[in-house]
């Protein structure tokens, strides 16, 4: 089996008219074709800005498998941004690198990306890491952090136990 496919991967959208069928969600096709080269996609879903609904999703989608849930949009500052906070509320740890890396490399881009709240934690043996809503945002985040994807999936799920450099 290839390698890339051991991966189960959920790409969740945030967002109240995505998720009422008022907005086509272009950040999710978007992010799933991209992380066609970590993982399979087997998930995709959009969900409102509501917090007890983010969780529900999370854990639905790491106790159904998903070994890696990338979540889009809600983490600005706007009243109803609060997907961190969901992700948080049922995460076992933080992965705070991952999130200060999306920041720092996004500075080159825009000054705004220091206005993401956006957070990466553990639920188990699931990673989930919080990008920005826009298409341009999220791909941009992602591409940060891709490079180190396998490396940080293998490690999680025990493919992997070394992480020295050799
Ligand atoms: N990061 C990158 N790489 N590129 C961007 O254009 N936009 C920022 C920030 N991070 C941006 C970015 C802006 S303007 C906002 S408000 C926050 O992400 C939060 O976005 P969200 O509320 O859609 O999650």
């Amino acid at each position: 089996m290839d390698k890339n496919n051991l991966y189960k991967i959920a790409v969740v959208t945030i967002s109240d008219k995505g998720a009422a069928g008022l907005r086509e969600d272009k950040s999710g096709p978007l992010l799933a074709e991209a992380l066609a080269e970590v993982g399979t996609v087997a998930y995709m879903s959009i969900v409102p800005d509501e917090r007890a609904e983010i969780s529900a999703e999370i854990i639905r989608l790491s106790d159904d498998g998903a070994d890696l849930i990338m979540t889009s949009g809600g983490t600005g500052l706007s009243p109803r941004d609060i997907t961190p906070e969901a992700t948080l509320d049922i995460a076992d740890r933080v992965v705070p690198g991952l999130a200060e890396a999306m920041r720092a490399g996004s500075m080159k881009f825009t000054n705004r990306a220091m206005l993401s709240r956006g957070t990466a934690a553990i639920r188990g043996s699931c990673l989930i890491i919080n990008l920005p809503g826009s298409p341009k945002a999220a791909i941009e985040c992602l591409d940060i952090i891709k490079p180190v994807l396998p490396h940080a999936l293998d490690i999680l799920t025990a493919n992997a136990s070394e992480c020295a450099r050799k």
